[in-house]
């Protein structure tokens, strides 16, 4: 005797009554990279169909997102203007917040997160200020700045911070500002275990984010280490973060997996810009069937774990789910 398999995947109705894992429209967050002006609506190179937007064209995005089902974005700001300590970030003009009142004005609706880092606001492209003797991001003064940077988001209107600067303590001094703010319902998803990664090179180029020299490696993750990643997700915890974060998605999923076991909170994944334009390409020239592989990529990260996606395929995979309902 041997199992019969088989047996259950004959019909096509008993094999959806026995998936196990779905994927909705309102399991992602869909990112998008806002900069002053009007009329802006800039495609980069690395990332098709990603675009710079200037906040009316970013409002009207809202509106197709809207007729898809996603009622999620994540917005990333790029400066006019940047300097040592990322000072646009730090200001109540200053393009995320600008922005974050003007598309809540427009849509009520729909839930706001901002990333909170300072690499697209310093000129030397790093994560926060810097200790010139150490030659890297000085972690605890660059913690009072983020506290400062995350009131002003919630001033202006932002429903879920999402902190990416790998900083140590950052979530607690973030918490701590936020609720002696009067903020304490402004949730926190923490980028709690994020890689230093070559997979956010495309990203780089469109949020001109590039460090200006070295890299990232003295705050984000070594890509060999597995109990680190659990250890650094786990202390986020401790420090109050509403949701933890595995970034990247695709070639960590072993990472979510394991964070997931030890944690209860809900767990979020980055796709990151590597892996989208690595399908994009790879369905440009014909070696892949582009939708078909996308949506195997997305069921995968939630079988692993993830409960919320953040992808820029949000767009096309909620147009799918839209097309087959
Ligand atoms: C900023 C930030 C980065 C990404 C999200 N937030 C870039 C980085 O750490 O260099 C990467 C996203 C992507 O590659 O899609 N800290
Ligand atoms: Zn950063």
């Amino acid at each position: 005797m041997f199992a019969r398999f088989r047996r259950k995947r004959i019909h096509p109705v008993l094999r959806d009554l026995l998936q196990e894992t779905h994927i909705r429209a309102t399991d992602f967050i869909y990112p998008l990279f806002v900069r002053s002006g009007v009329g802006i609506k800039d495609e980069v190179g690395s990332m098709p169909d990603v675009f710079q937007m200037s906040v009316d064209e970013v409002i009207k995005e809202c509106e197709v997102l809207k007729s898809l089902g996603i009622y999620s974005i994540i917005l990333f700001g790029i400066p006019d203007t940047k300097d040592a300590i990322g000072s646009d970030a730090l200001c109540e003009h200053g393009i995320i917040s600008s922005s974050v009142k003007a598309i809540k004005k427009a849509h009520p609706d729909m839930f706001i997160v901002t990333d909170l880092c300072f690499c697209e606001y310093t000129d030397h492209g790093h994560c926060g200020v810097l200790d010139h003797k150490l030659g890297t991001v000085d972690n605890d003064e660059t913690l009072k700045n983020l506290a400062i940077q995350a009131v002003i988001h919630a001033k202006a209107g932002v429903d879920m911070i999402a902190p990416s600067g790998m900083m140590d303590g950052m979530i607690g001094a973030i918490r701590k500002g936020l609720d002696s703010a009067g903020f304490e319902h402004i949730a926190i998803m923490s980028y709690s275990t994020k890689f230093s990664s070559s997979y956010y090179g495309p990203f780089r180029d469109v949020a001109e984010s590039s460090p200006s020299f070295g890299d990232r490696r003295t705050y984000q993750m070594n890509p060999a280490n597995r109990q680190e990643a659990i250890l650094e997700s786990l202390a986020d915890e401790e420090e109050g973060a509403d949701i933890l974060m595995v970034k990247p998605a695709l070639a960590y999923l072993d990472i979510v997996r394991d964070i997931k076991e030890h944690s209860k909170l809900p767990m979020a994944v980055y796709n990151v810009s590597g892996e989208y334009s690595m399908l994009k390409f790879a369905g440009r020239a014909g070696v892949i069937d582009y939708e078909k592989v996308m949506m195997e990529t997305m069921m995968a990260f939630k079988r692993a774990g993830a409960d919320i996606i953040i992808s820029y395929h949000a767009k096309e995979v909620a147009q799918i789910l839209k097309n087959n309902s």
